[in-house]
């Protein structure tokens, strides 16, 4: 899919060092690095999980990750390249993962944000994410999590969690 210039498709195993040092500085940053380049291959590889990229040309410029379950999906990671921030990459790449969660039937997806990222934040509310819940442990205690939701078909029935 081409918009504004900025191609979205799935990511190639090419493309994980870059995501996973995407991960490393702009998400997991004092958290440990969880999402290395190789766990990357593997998220790219498993057929519960999109792992799709932005492109300007043929430059990543962002990626988002989404977990699929039976009715409920999870927004595991999204970024943006600084340059590229606030032209709608980032809501390119939640509108085509939320677009496959709708064709696959789920109902709910949902997002885990560190407290402090304010951006974050405004960004998924203004995509209709509804903040549910807030849990300090989530980071291990380095920072608590805002849980946000959003429902793609009529009200948002909270249901948190494996099913
Ligand atoms: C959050 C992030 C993915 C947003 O990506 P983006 O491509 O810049 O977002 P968009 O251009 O699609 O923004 C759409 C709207 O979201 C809101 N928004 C986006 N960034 C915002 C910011 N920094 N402050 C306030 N509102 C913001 C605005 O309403 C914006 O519309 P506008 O630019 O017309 O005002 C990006 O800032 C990023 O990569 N941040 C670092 C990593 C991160 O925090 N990831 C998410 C946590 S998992």
């Amino acid at each position: 899919m081409i918009k504004n210039g900025i191609k979205i498709e799935f990511a190639e195993s090419a493309d994980a060092a870059e995501i996973g040092i995407m991960s490393k500085n702009e998400i997991e940053y004092g958290l440990g690095w969880k999402y290395t380049p190789d766990r990357v291959v593997k998220l790219i590889r498993d057929g519960s999980k999109n792992v799709i990229v932005a492109r300007n040309e043929s430059a990543l410029v962002g990626f988002g990750i989404m977990t699929y379950r039976d009715t409920q999906a999870n927004l595991d990671l999204l970024a943006v390249k600084p340059g590229f921030r606030r032209m709608k990459v980032g809501t390119q790449v939640v509108q085509w993962l939320e677009k496959v969660a709708l064709e696959a039937g789920i109902y709910n997806i949902f997002v885990q944000v560190r407290e402090r990222n304010v951006n974050a934040i405004a960004f998924y509310k203004q995509l209709g994410y509804l903040v549910v819940d807030r849990d300090k442990t989530y980071y291990r205690g380095v920072e608590a999590c805002i849980l946000m939701a959003k429902s793609l078909r009529g009200m948002l029935s909270y249901h948190y969690g494996p099913v």
